[in-house]
């Protein structure tokens, strides 16, 4: 359908809490879906929230194949998840860099859960849950932290460890990974 424009932090639209899905199975969800894969498509993004692209419903989609530029980032499968919940399944988080197409050319040191169970539903209205780990959990805390109004540099607890990537890259080491 269309790449679309995507909002950046500042936004306040960003920082609104999404409305449920209550239609599923429709010609517009549908379309907003695609619209939402263009998107990340042409920005190379690891994952999208609905609001990103300025519509404030309670979709995500996330995804990363295995990509030779990035060894470490582990495959996640494509999914798209609508209304979704998220269950911690162990208190251990771990730290990583993260960006945000809302946060263009930056990334910053964040905290997520390493152990999840998520569920939600498909375009269909067919529930579904998962467990995840590791990437797969930090993508999906990531997409859903985005439903409830919050971009990750509301996460990072030292703001030392946030800044623009090239600058990071060169002087600490970090790896340029796919960001959502
Ligand atoms: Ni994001």
């Amino acid at each position: 359908m269309a790449v679309k424009n995507v909002l950046r932090m500042g936004h306040p639209l960003l920082l609104q809490k999404a409305q449920p899905v209550t239609a599923f199975n429709t010609s517009a969800l549908d379309a907003l879906i695609e619209d939402m894969f263009d998107t990340m498509a042409e920005r190379n993004g690891a994952g999208l929230a609905a609001p990103q692209i300025g519509v404030s419903q309670s979709v995500v989609i996330f995804g990363v194949e295995a990509n030779p530029r990035y060894p470490d980032a582990e495959p996640v499968p494509m999914t798209i998840l609508i209304n979704p919940e998220i269950e911690l399944l162990s208190d251990a988080t771990d730290d990583m860099w993260e960006g945000c197409l809302s946060v263009p050319g930056m990334r910053g040191l964040v905290s997520r859960y390493t152990h999840i169970r998520y569920a939600g539903f498909d375009p269909q209205g067919v529930r579904f849950e998962r467990e995840a780990h590791g990437f797969h959990a930090r993508v999906v805390q990531h997409e859903c932290d985005h439903l409830e109004g919050i971009l990750y540099p509301q996460r990072i607890t030292d703001l030392r460890l946030f800044g623009f990537e090239q600058e990071l890259a060169d002087l600490a080491g970090v790896e340029i990974g796919p960001q959502d």
